[in-house]
């Protein structure tokens, strides 16, 4: 075992080391005002080179003292703190991107809901923007149409100062095809020949799911900025919702889909670069779900706009479920809140991506 003389040896040494630096003179430390001191502030002489660590160590010590009166900013309420923070979410009308909007909804912000389907936006507003601390609202629009972003911005700058956080969900899924062949013949005919295999199906994919994220990110990023000058200590934040299908080895019977993501994955990476180049004070993340319940994975969503996958059909995943609403709740809030995460993708996948290899 180690004796209290070595580990006490290192400090010595520092303290003869740096000695040259202890050299006698006057300087200003700050102390915390005291009963009998009114001032925060005095002037300590220290010709002992002793005394001073002793005075440095007693500041030290009220510095910790301090700090565990800080406890507050661990609450739950203040690290995942969204309350009265504005919010956009593209396809805010079903499955993750559902999800997304009441995580931050039920804890107090202003969540405005973006979908084709006018209907789809009004049920969610009624099933789930009742009775919450904070508030949903829907604005139908194509958000792979330029100018129908154009009008976005304009109708959110005409009723709010910033928006905080932009969340650019909306995706689509495109064909499938069948991989598996015994031959190049049978892979050839399934994956050219097959009436389904289309130039057109990969470009559509690729449109709402890579350029999308870029213009709406572009559109809004005044708006985004003014969020971080307006909030002292956070910054304004765009999360992309890409996939585990941007990262695996398989391209799960649709080519087009995961090379989709595999952009979105790189293009959130050169988003957060290019903003913070520019020392705009906007943090760019994506979340990588696994498989969750959504009318793209379960074909369709009930009165509620709520989506249901059957447990055992992924039975292989490590979590050996589909992904729960809590989850991407978790997730959502922890990349809306972090004001230290920025360029990051971060897959909430119940292990999917251990299962199927990267
Ligand atoms: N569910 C999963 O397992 C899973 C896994 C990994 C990644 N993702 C990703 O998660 C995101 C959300 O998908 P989801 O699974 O939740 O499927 P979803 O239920 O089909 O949600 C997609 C939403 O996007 C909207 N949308 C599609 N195109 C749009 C457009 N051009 N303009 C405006 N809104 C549009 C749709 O509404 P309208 O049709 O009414 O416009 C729909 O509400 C997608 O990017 C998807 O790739 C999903």
């Amino acid at each position: 075992m180690m004796s209290l003389q070595k580990l006490r040896a290192p400090l010595t040494a520092v303290t003869s080391r740096h000695a040259a630096f202890l050299k006698p003179r006057s300087f200003p430390i700050s102390t915390p005002p005291t009963s009998s001191s009114s001032s925060s502030s005095m002037t300590i002489s220290s010709s002992n080179p002793n005394n001073r660590l002793q005075q440095l160590h007693r500041q030290f010590s009220t510095t910790t003292a301090n700090m565990s009166q800080t406890n507050n900013n661990f609450l739950m309420s203040e690290v995942f703190n969204v309350k009265g923070k504005v919010a956009l979410i593209t396809g805010g009308g079903s499955g993750i991107g559902l999800m997304a909007t009441q995580a931050l909804a039920v804890n107090g912000a202003k969540v405005y809901i973006v979908g084709r389907t006018q209907e789809k936006l009004d049920t969610v507003v009624k099933t789930h923007g009742q009775d919450i601390a904070g508030e949903i609202i829907p604005i139908v629009a194509d958000v792979t149409s330029k100018s129908e972003i154009a009008k976005l911005v304009k109708e959110i700058e005409s009723r709010e100062k910033c928006l905080c956080i932009l969340i650019n969900n909306a995706g689509i899924a495109g064909n499938t095809q069948q991989t598996e062949a015994k031959t190049a013949e049978e892979m050839k005919k399934n994956l050219f020949d097959d009436e389904s295999s289309t130039f057109d199906d990969w470009v559509n994919t690729y449109r709402t799911n890579v350029p999308q994220l870029f213009f709406m990110t572009m559109a809004f990023l005044p708006l985004l900025q003014k969020s971080s000058e307006t909030h002292h200590g956070y910054s304004g934040t765009v999360i992309n919702i890409s996939s585990i299908s941007g990262i695996v080895q398989s391209s799960q019977h649709h080519f087009g889909y995961n090379a989709s993501k595999a952009a979105a994955i790189h293009l959130t990476k050169l988003l957060a670069s290019e903003i913070a180049e520019n020392d705009l004070k906007i943090r760019v993340n994506s979340i990588a779900p696994g498989v969750f319940p959504s009318e793209m994975t379960a074909g369709e969503s009930g009165e509620d706009q709520k989506s249901h996958i059957e447990k055992d059909k992924y039975a292989k995943v490590p979590a050996k479920r589909p992904g729960k609403d809590q989850d991407m709740a978790g997730a959502v809030l922890f990349t809306a809140a972090n004001q230290y995460l920025n360029g990051q993708t971060i897959a909430v996948d119940g292990g999917y991506i251990l299962h199927a290899g990267a």
